[in-house]
Protein backbone atom coordinates (compact mmCIF):
# COMPACT_ATOMS: atom_id res chain seq x y z
CA UNK A 1 0.00 0.00 0.00
CA UNK A 2 1.46 3.36 -1.09
CA UNK A 3 0.99 6.02 2.01
CA UNK A 4 0.36 9.43 1.72
CA UNK A 5 4.13 11.32 1.51
CA UNK A 6 3.03 14.03 3.92
CA UNK A 7 1.46 11.06 6.55
CA UNK A 8 5.02 9.53 6.66
CA UNK A 9 7.46 12.00 7.34
CA UNK A 10 11.63 11.23 5.94
CA UNK A 11 12.91 10.38 9.15
CA UNK A 12 16.10 9.60 7.79
CA UNK A 13 16.53 12.75 5.84
CA UNK A 14 15.37 14.90 8.43
CA UNK A 15 17.83 13.25 10.69
CA UNK A 16 20.18 14.67 8.33
CA UNK A 17 19.55 18.33 9.09
CA UNK A 18 20.44 19.86 11.61
CA UNK A 19 20.35 23.47 13.05
CA UNK A 20 22.65 26.00 12.28
CA UNK A 21 23.64 27.16 16.17
CA UNK A 22 25.43 25.88 19.29
CA UNK A 23 23.52 28.28 21.35
CA UNK A 24 20.06 28.44 21.31
CA UNK A 25 19.98 32.05 21.86
CA UNK A 26 21.15 32.28 18.12
CA UNK A 27 18.38 30.32 16.77
CA UNK A 28 16.55 31.43 13.31
CA UNK A 29 13.07 30.72 12.33
CA UNK A 30 14.60 28.03 10.08
CA UNK A 31 15.76 26.32 13.09
CA UNK A 32 13.34 26.49 15.37
CA UNK A 33 11.01 25.20 11.54
CA UNK A 34 13.27 22.62 11.19
CA UNK A 35 12.90 21.27 15.27
CA UNK A 36 9.42 21.20 14.90
CA UNK A 37 9.51 18.89 12.22
CA UNK A 38 12.05 16.33 13.71
CA UNK A 39 9.82 16.72 16.92
CA UNK A 40 6.42 15.89 14.80
CA UNK A 41 8.74 13.22 13.54
CA UNK A 42 9.51 12.02 16.70
CA UNK A 43 6.14 12.69 18.41
CA UNK A 44 4.62 10.19 16.69
CA UNK A 45 6.51 7.55 17.73
CA UNK A 46 5.22 7.76 21.80
CA UNK A 47 3.35 4.97 21.63
CA UNK A 48 6.14 2.46 19.93
CA UNK A 49 8.09 3.70 22.66
CA UNK A 50 5.52 3.28 25.55
CA UNK A 51 5.11 0.12 24.36
CA UNK A 52 8.77 -1.03 24.33
CA UNK A 53 9.32 0.06 27.54
CA UNK A 54 6.44 -1.97 29.31
CA UNK A 55 8.21 -5.20 28.90
CA UNK A 56 11.12 -3.65 31.36
CA UNK A 57 8.98 -3.75 34.10
CA UNK A 58 9.83 -7.55 34.58
CA UNK A 59 12.57 -6.15 36.36
CA UNK A 60 10.94 -4.07 39.28
CA UNK A 61 10.61 -4.63 42.90
CA UNK A 62 10.14 -8.81 43.40
CA UNK A 63 8.13 -10.69 45.72
CA UNK A 64 4.62 -10.52 44.35
CA UNK A 65 3.59 -13.85 42.66
CA UNK A 66 3.75 -12.24 39.48
CA UNK A 67 6.14 -9.77 38.09
CA UNK A 68 5.04 -6.06 37.47
CA UNK A 69 4.71 -6.77 33.42
CA UNK A 70 2.33 -9.06 34.08
CA UNK A 71 0.32 -7.64 36.76
CA UNK A 72 0.35 -5.08 34.72
CA UNK A 73 -1.63 -6.70 31.78
CA UNK A 74 -3.74 -8.52 33.85
CA UNK A 75 -4.86 -5.21 35.15
CA UNK A 76 -5.81 -4.00 31.60
CA UNK A 77 -6.92 -7.36 30.83
CA UNK A 78 -9.90 -7.34 33.15
CA UNK A 79 -10.74 -3.69 32.20
CA UNK A 80 -10.89 -4.71 28.47
CA UNK A 81 -12.77 -7.78 29.80
CA UNK A 82 -15.23 -5.61 31.66
CA UNK A 83 -15.93 -3.25 28.82
CA UNK A 84 -13.91 -0.54 29.79
CA UNK A 85 -13.19 2.32 27.40
CA UNK A 86 -9.94 2.69 25.90
CA UNK A 87 -8.54 5.51 27.74
CA UNK A 88 -9.28 3.18 30.87
CA UNK A 89 -7.46 0.26 29.62
CA UNK A 90 -4.10 2.21 29.01
CA UNK A 91 -4.26 3.60 32.34
CA UNK A 92 -4.52 0.22 33.83
CA UNK A 93 -2.00 -1.63 31.53
CA UNK A 94 0.18 1.90 32.14
CA UNK A 95 -0.62 2.73 36.12
CA UNK A 96 2.75 1.30 37.26
CA UNK A 97 4.72 2.32 34.91
CA UNK A 98 7.05 4.47 37.06
CA UNK A 99 7.59 1.81 39.20
CA UNK A 100 11.34 1.64 37.26
CA UNK A 101 11.94 5.56 37.55
CA UNK A 102 10.10 6.80 40.19
CA UNK A 103 9.65 4.08 42.73
CA UNK A 104 8.29 7.04 45.27
CA UNK A 105 5.82 8.41 43.35
CA UNK A 106 5.15 5.98 40.88
CA UNK A 107 1.20 7.32 40.46
CA UNK A 108 2.39 10.71 39.85
CA UNK A 109 4.95 9.35 36.85
CA UNK A 110 1.96 7.50 34.64
CA UNK A 111 -0.43 10.30 35.37
CA UNK A 112 1.72 12.56 33.52
CA UNK A 113 2.57 10.32 30.85
CA UNK A 114 -0.72 9.75 30.46
CA UNK A 115 -2.54 13.50 31.05
CA UNK A 116 -2.47 14.81 27.48
CA UNK A 117 -4.54 12.12 26.10
CA UNK A 118 -7.05 11.42 28.39
CA UNK A 119 -9.91 12.89 30.45
CA UNK A 120 -9.10 14.67 33.61
CA UNK A 121 -11.16 11.74 35.36
CA UNK A 122 -8.83 9.23 34.21
CA UNK A 123 -5.96 11.29 34.81
CA UNK A 124 -7.13 11.97 38.88
CA UNK A 125 -7.42 7.88 38.55
CA UNK A 126 -3.93 7.03 37.90
CA UNK A 127 -2.43 9.71 39.85
CA UNK A 128 -4.12 8.81 43.17
CA UNK A 129 -4.36 5.00 42.25
CA UNK A 130 -1.19 4.20 44.69
CA UNK A 131 -2.81 6.47 47.55
CA UNK A 132 -6.33 4.20 46.97
CA UNK A 133 -4.19 0.82 46.77
CA UNK A 134 -2.48 1.68 50.14
CA UNK A 135 -6.18 0.97 51.68
CA UNK A 136 -5.24 -3.29 50.85
CA UNK A 137 -1.72 -2.83 52.70
CA UNK A 138 -1.39 -0.23 55.04
CA UNK A 139 -3.41 -1.54 57.97
CA UNK A 140 -1.01 -4.28 58.49
CA UNK A 141 1.67 -2.17 58.99
CA UNK A 142 -0.27 -0.44 61.86
CA UNK A 143 -1.43 2.86 59.58
CA UNK A 144 -4.62 4.47 58.48
CA UNK A 145 -5.72 2.50 55.52
CA UNK A 146 -8.55 5.06 54.99
CA UNK A 147 -5.97 8.05 53.45
CA UNK A 148 -8.02 7.83 50.52
CA UNK A 149 -11.25 8.96 52.48
CA UNK A 150 -9.38 12.63 52.31
CA UNK A 151 -10.76 12.58 48.77
CA UNK A 152 -14.16 11.12 49.50
CA UNK A 153 -16.78 13.36 47.89
CA UNK A 154 -14.75 14.29 44.90
CA UNK A 155 -16.41 13.03 41.74
CA UNK A 156 -13.43 10.62 40.75
CA UNK A 157 -13.92 8.84 44.13
CA UNK A 158 -15.73 5.92 43.34
CA UNK A 159 -13.88 5.25 39.90
CA UNK A 160 -11.02 5.18 41.52
CA UNK A 161 -12.09 2.61 44.57
CA UNK A 162 -13.50 0.56 41.86
CA UNK A 163 -10.03 1.05 40.12
CA UNK A 164 -8.68 -0.20 42.86
CA UNK A 165 -11.09 -3.13 43.85
CA UNK A 166 -11.88 -4.17 40.20
CA UNK A 167 -8.42 -4.24 38.75
CA UNK A 168 -5.18 -3.06 40.50
CA UNK A 169 -5.72 -5.19 43.63
CA UNK A 170 -7.23 -8.17 42.14
CA UNK A 171 -4.36 -8.81 39.72
CA UNK A 172 -1.28 -10.65 40.99
CA UNK A 173 -2.86 -13.83 39.86
CA UNK A 174 -0.05 -16.02 38.08
CA UNK A 175 -3.53 -18.38 37.28
CA UNK A 176 -5.31 -15.53 35.52
CA UNK A 177 -5.47 -16.12 31.62
CA UNK A 178 -3.65 -12.50 31.33
CA UNK A 179 -3.71 -11.31 27.57
CA UNK A 180 -0.51 -10.35 25.98
CA UNK A 181 0.56 -7.36 25.37
CA UNK A 182 -0.22 -7.65 21.68
CA UNK A 183 -3.60 -7.02 22.59
CA UNK A 184 -3.34 -3.96 23.99
CA UNK A 185 -1.58 -2.53 20.76
CA UNK A 186 -4.01 -1.16 18.64
CA UNK A 187 -5.23 0.40 21.76
CA UNK A 188 -2.03 2.26 22.92
CA UNK A 189 -1.60 3.29 19.67
CA UNK A 190 -5.47 5.10 19.41
CA UNK A 191 -5.45 6.81 22.75
CA UNK A 192 -1.26 8.26 21.81
CA UNK A 193 -2.25 9.14 18.33
CA UNK A 194 -4.92 11.81 19.71
CA UNK A 195 -4.26 15.16 19.54
CA UNK A 196 -2.91 16.79 22.89
CA UNK A 197 -5.05 18.92 24.73
CA UNK A 198 -3.78 22.34 24.42
CA UNK A 199 -3.25 25.06 26.98
CA UNK A 200 -6.76 25.07 28.08
CA UNK A 201 -6.30 21.83 30.01
CA UNK A 202 -7.69 18.35 29.40
CA UNK A 203 -11.12 17.49 28.47
CA UNK A 204 -13.29 16.88 31.18
FE1 LIG B 1 0.59 1.29 41.55
FE1 LIG C 1 -0.77 -1.94 40.29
Amino acid sequence: MTKHPSLVPDRAAIERRTVSYIRAEDATAEDVALLDEHWMSFRAGTADRVLAYLPLLRDSAEGERVDRYVHSLQTASRALRDGAEDELVVAALLHDVGDLLAPDNHSEFAASLLQPYVSRTTHWIVKHHGIFQSYYFLHHKGKDRNLRDQFRGHPAFEKTVEFCAKWDQASFDPSYDTLPLETFEPIVRRVFGRAPWSAEGPPL
